[in-house]
Formats: structure tokens, sequence, C-alpha cells
């Protein structure tokens, strides 16, 4: 049984949408770690207070795909804002050189998507408060590996969070994996990504489990990723809307460790890019901007 938890608590959104927002204004980079040192003048909330800052002091995070290009990135900005993480990955000695060892917030735990909800179950413990995940099948020679990670690996994650009793589930996905119902059939980008084992039409096939789910999820779809610092500003629109683009992973790390603070980011489906005409806007306004279906 997971502690109880501030991402799915309607206290926790109701004090970070409306009462703390009267009196702070929250940056994108806000350390929710600090919010335990404030101290409120305003007796009159200070149930409120005390109940999210003993929520916000127990809260960890665990990632799938912990070592892959955005996922060690989720990692490093998520231990960066102040969270605990346990880094779910398919190799423990990789993951021991692509993450600093003598982290105490840091727990390496081995997770193979592949491998059944009851291990996912195991590796996520009953100490998690959300999951994100950012795994995707290597290119190799099984031809349905993009089934057996980006659809059943991601459904036994969904299923291993129901085991635990976790709430939050964001994923990262792709642009264009609606792309059949959108017009998109022939664009070459949506071609070359099912020509392996029809890979967006297995994240698609995920992401439908996930919206009947119940969990409370976020859906990032980003469009090409970059390993390059950010060149421009995010751009968010609406599921089956951005159909070209590229972001820096450092962009969609950002916007998948603030999503999980936003009650604006519940239960939507976004797709980002980024640009650089693009006017900068914190997450709130972003994700605030696309409406639930
Ligand atoms: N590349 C693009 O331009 C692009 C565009 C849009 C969306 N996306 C999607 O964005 C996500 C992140 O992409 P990325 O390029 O940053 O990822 P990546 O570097 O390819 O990393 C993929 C991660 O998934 C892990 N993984 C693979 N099979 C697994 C399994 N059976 N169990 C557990 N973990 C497994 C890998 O583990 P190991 O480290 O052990 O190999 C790795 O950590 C993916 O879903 C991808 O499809 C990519």
């Amino acid at each position: 049984m997971a502690a109880p938890l501030f991402l799915r608590t309607p206290i926790f959104h109701t004090l970070t949408s409306h009462t703390l927002n009267n009196h702070f204004t929250l940056p994108s980079t806000f350390n929710f770690k600090s919010l335990s040192i404030l101290t409120f003048s305003k007796m009159e909330r200070s149930e409120i207070v005390e109940q999210v800052q003993e929520n916000l002091s127990v809260k960890k995070v665990f990632v799938a795909g912990a070592t892959g290009s955005t996922g060690k990135r989720i990692v490093e900005q998520l231990l960066a804002k102040g969270f605990s993480v346990k880094a779910g990955v398919r190799d423990l000695d990789k993951a021991r050189t692509t993450f600093s060892s003598n982290n105490p917030s840091l727990q390496l735990v081995k997770a193979d998507v592949t491998e059944g909800s009851d291990k996912l179950a195991e590796a996520i413990g009953d100490d998690s408060e959300a999951v994100i995940c950012a795994t995707g099948f290597r290119l190799g020679w099984d031809v349905l590996a993009p089934w057996k990670v980006d659809n059943f690996g991601t459904v036994n994650l969904v299923e291993a969070c129901r085991k635990r009793n976790v709430n939050r589930f964001i994923l990262i996905s792709s642009i264009l994996v609606n792309g059949a119902a959108t017009g998109q059939l022939l664009n070459p980008i949506y071609i070359l990504l099912n020509v392996f084992g029809l890979t967006l039409v297995a994240k698609l096939k995920a992401e439908q489990y996930i919206r009947k789910s119940g969990i409370n999820y976020t859906i990032i779809r980003p469009g090409g990723l970059k390993n390059d610092p950010p060149s421009g500003n995010v751009v968010m629109g609406p599921e089956d809307t951005l159909f070209k683009g590229a972001i820096s992973r450092d962009q969609v790390a950002e916007a998948a460790v603030e999503a999980l603070a936003l009650p604006e980011a519940s239960f939507k489906v976004v797709e980002i890019i980024s640009s650089p005409d693009a006017r900068k806007r914190p997450y709130h306004d972003l994700f605030g901007s696309i409406s639930q279906r």
C-alpha cells in the first residue's frame, strides 16, 4: 500500500491551484522540498499546510527506462528538484555507470517491462507515488519488440501501478501515434516509424489502455527527439494537432517532471515540439491551455 500521496490528494490540488497561488508565485523550477521551510502566517490554513508538508516529504517517483536518453534526463531533473527516485532499469551495471552512485535519493532497481506486472509491482514497491514511463524498444532482430515494450510493456506497468495503488502515470509517447486516423498515413515519419514493427500503433494502443485505466495520466507526445540543449521554447498542442517538429530531450524531461505536480496536467494528452519563435510560457499555462477529453 502506497503512503498518503500528495500527487493524488485533492487537498494538494486545492492548495497548489488556489490557496498557495494566492500567496506565492510558483516558478516552473519550484523545488518542493523548499515548501517545508515556508512559514505561513495565516493560522487558519495551518492544518492544510501541515498535511501538505507531510505528504510532500514522502515523494518517490519510479522511472521506467531510466537509462534511456530521455529517462536519464528525467531522473536527473527529478533529483535536482528534490524528489527521491527509483530508477527502473534493465541493466544495473549500465545504470551504475549512467548515474552517480553516491546520491542517497536515487535507488536503482531491475525492471524489464516485458517480464509482467507482478515483477514490476515488486520493483515499484510500496513507496513509489508516481510512475514516469520513458521506455522505448531498442532496435534489433526482434520484430515484435515494439509490441512487447511499447504496448504490452506499458500495459504491464499500468497494471503494476494498480497493484501498488499508484495513481499517477506519465507516459512519454510520440506525435503521430494516431496518424492513421488523422490523415497522416502518407507522412514519411509515420511510415518510417511504423516500418519498425508498427511502433506508433503499439504506442497508441498503450495510450488507449492508460486512458481507460482510471489512473490519473499525462501522456506527453513529443516530436523528434534531440540530445542538444533546447534551441527554442516549448510549443504544446492537444492530441493529434502536431504532425512535425522536434524538441530537446531536456525539455521533454522537464515537461514530464513539471506535469507531476500540476493539476492542470491531469488526465491529458499533449503534444510538444520546440520553436525559436514560440513565447516562453510556464508549464501550468501550457498544460492549462489543453482541454481534457
Ligand atoms: N527518437 C525519437 O525521435 C522519438 C520521438 C518521439 C517519441 N519518442 C519516444 O520517446 C521515448 C524516449 O525515447 P528515447 O530516444 O529517449 O529512448 P531511448 O534512449 O531509446 O531509451 C529507451 C529506454 O527504454 C528501455 N527499454 C527498452 N526495452 C525495455 C524493456 N523491455 N524493459 C524496460 N526498459 C526497456 C531502454 O533500456 P536500456 O537502457 O537498457 O536499453 C532505455 O532505457 C520512447 O518511447 C520513444 O519511442 C522518440
